[in-house]
């Protein structure tokens, strides 16, 4: 017997809570992925996820968008392998975790990688960047735009206008913003901006979505070895009949198409994203009001997704999950940090930092009880 699943409302930093009209969307009829009733669900939501990109519905172009089975990494490690050709580098940007775990992508698919590298709680200094620009002439630069483990967000479009000037492609892990704040990807120059379902998106994880340029795939097109699920012109293919290259889950579509269809007609684009600007000013002033806890990133570079906050000193990692699990029983599930980057941080005698999480469908009254339940459980910690 299966033991019963508890139903958390979750405060991580993805997956992140699902609105009950989507999960019931999982119950909708499956259906075949080359029959006309793909293109029910997948013509329109495509044409949703184009304008959440900031991009015309319809393609124009200037992009493509690719539905990749798999997850935000499968679109992330399809950008290496299909845009840097042997004896071309990469450059790969860290501001944290995920910006590393991109760089071993590349790694092990046997490309050429230089790092530029920033400590935990940074952004990109566009003078380094322009200095590591010009000393190592990289054919792509990956940068994060949103990194999950820091809390930290870079100016992705100002990166990309520089990686441009320096005739490089700039590819973007945009995972845990996309459907939480603009990508502005129109005339954005960016080669390839990657994202995925269960973040701000509020969907279960099962896609990686990337919007491809016209010049990324002219650019594939010389690059060999692009592996076949990784290869993005054969992505491309099935991505204009609005079809995924490989079987899709048919249930994670018909989410998809539901929801798509809530964030462009019923919510808006617009306002969805000023309801994660509204939630992001509450978790800033949450933390602000806590004594002896401060913000992780630098005030300018904080994300609108998810809020990173330094515990007081003398707080260490086993505390926070003790916090994790006395918010349990109250129904929401806590974040207390990026698991590597607190052992580190511990290690080194410095703050570790918790995390939370405020994208997707979690209304205002949904994060004020959440955040009064916490300011309890912190000041009885
Ligand atoms: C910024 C960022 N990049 C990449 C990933 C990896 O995405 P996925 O788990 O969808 O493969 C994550 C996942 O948390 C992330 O937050």
């Amino acid at each position: 017997m299966l033991e019963p699943f508890a139903d958390l409302t979750l405060f991580i930093t993805g997956p992140t809570w699902i609105r009950p009209g989507v999960r019931a969307a999982a119950a909708l009829p499956e259906f075949g992925h080359r029959d006309a009733e793909n293109d029910k669900r997948l013509v329109p939501a495509m044409r949703g996820l184009r304008l959440l990109a900031g991009l015309p519905a319809e393609p124009d172009g200037e992009y493509e968008l690719l539905l990749l089975n798999g997850s935000g990494s499968t679109a992330m490690e399809a950008a290496v392998r299909s845009l840097a050709a042997p004896g071309e580098t990469i450059l790969h940007v860290p501001v944290g975790a995920f910006g590393e775990s991109w760089r071993t992508m590349s790694l092990a698919n046997g490309k050429t990688v230089e790092t530029l590298r920033f400590a935990p709680g940074e952004a990109v200094d566009p003078q380094k960047l322009d200095d590591a620009l010009l000393a190592c002439r990289p054919a792509v630069v990956a940068v994060t735009h949103n990194e999950t483990s820091t809390g930290v967000v870079n100016d992705h479009l100002a990166l990309c206008r520089l990686i441009r000037e320096r005739g490089a492609l700039p590819i973007v892990d945009g995972v845990s913003v996309f459907g939480g704040a603009p990508a502005g990807l129109a005339g954005s120059g960016c080669a390839m901006y990657c994202t995925a379902t269960q973040k701000s998106l509020a969907l279960p994880a099962g896609f990686g979505l990337a919007f491809v340029s016209a010049e990324a795939l002219e650019k594939a097109a010389s690059v060999p070895d692009r592996g076949f699920s990784s290869d993005i012109l054969r992505q491309v293919e099935r991505a204009r009949k609005h079809q995924a290259l490989t079987t899709p889950n048919t249930a994670l579509c018909n989410q998809l198409a539901v929801q798509m269809d809530h964030i462009v007609n019923v919510e808006g684009v617009e306002s969805r994203f000023a309801r994660h600007a509204r939630l992001r000013d509450m978790a800033h002033a949450f933390v602000a009001g806590l004594p002896g806890f401060d913000f992780f990133a630098p005030e300018g570079f904080r994300s609108p997704t998810l809020t990173a906050a330094l515990a007081p000193k003398g707080w260490d990692f086993a505390r926070l999950k003790r916090v994790k699990e006395a918010l349990r029983p109250r129904g929401w599930l806590f974040d207390p940090g990026y698991g590597k980057l607190n052992q580190e941080l511990e290690s080194a005698g410095g703050r570790v930092c918790f995390r939370i999480g405020h994208m997707g469908d979690v209304s205002e009254e949904m994060l004020a009880a959440y955040l009064a339940g916490l300011g309890e459980v912190l000041a009885a910690s």
